[in-house]
């Protein structure tokens, strides 16, 4: 069972730079799209993600219509859904069906939950910045979930594997935690 994330923490969801698989429209008639170009950009409630989106996108269309989206987090397993969702347009095929990702409400705003994914993040579109192949989407989160066996304000990457996109149809793995520490003790 997935639990509330306080909004001042909701950031830690995506700081890893992690491939998300965006989700936009309605319950009825829902949309889903895969994400490498996200970040947050501010550290604070409300916090704020940045999407950059194509023009072209049919999950930009269905964003306008009610200003809403959920960034759902993907883990390793979910490899080959989050690359074929981010194939071809929503516009003429039902990517829910194909993947077989599964819809479901969610708490705060009107696009759909992927059940399968580890955490999402709930969003108002608050200001979007006009620039020349992919707009600017600065989102709102209003509403945030993780898995807590995997994250414990951020996630834990011996437990569950983020996907870092390379290139083609390559994707890298958080599999391992490290810190840094050492030099400040070195006194130099
Ligand atoms: C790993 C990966 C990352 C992607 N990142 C982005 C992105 O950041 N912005 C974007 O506009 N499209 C991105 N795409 C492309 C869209 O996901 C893809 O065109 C998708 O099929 C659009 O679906 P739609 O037309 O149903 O909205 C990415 C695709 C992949 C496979």
């Amino acid at each position: 069972m997935k639990k509330e994330v306080q909004l001042n923490k909701a950031k830690w969801l995506v700081e890893p730079g992690c491939v998300v698989l965006v989700t936009s429209g309605t319950m009825e008639n829902p949309n889903v799209m895969t994400f490498s170009w996200q970040t947050p950009v501010n550290n604070a409630d409300p916090c704020l993600i940045l999407l950059a989106i194509s023009h072209v996108r049919y999950s930009y269309e269905l964003i306008k219509q009610n200003n809403e989206l959920v960034i759902n987090i993907p883990g390793e397993e979910l490899l080959e859904q989050t690359h074929l969702v981010g194939q071809g347009t929503g516009r003429d095929r039902d990517k829910f069906k194909e993947s077989g990702l599964t819809p479901v409400a969610a708490g705060a705003v009107e696009p759909p939950l992927i059940e399968e994914c580890a955490g999402h993040l709930e969003c108002r579109v608050v200001e979007i910045f006009k620039m020349q192949s992919h707009d600017l989407l600065i989102c709102e989160v209003v509403r945030a979930l993780a898995e807590p066996d995997f994250f414990d304000g951020r996630w834990i990457p011996e437990k569950f594997h983020t996907l870092h996109y390379l290139t083609g149809s390559k994707y890298g793995l958080m599999t391992r935690t490290v810190e840094a520490g050492n030099l400040s003790s070195l006194n130099l």
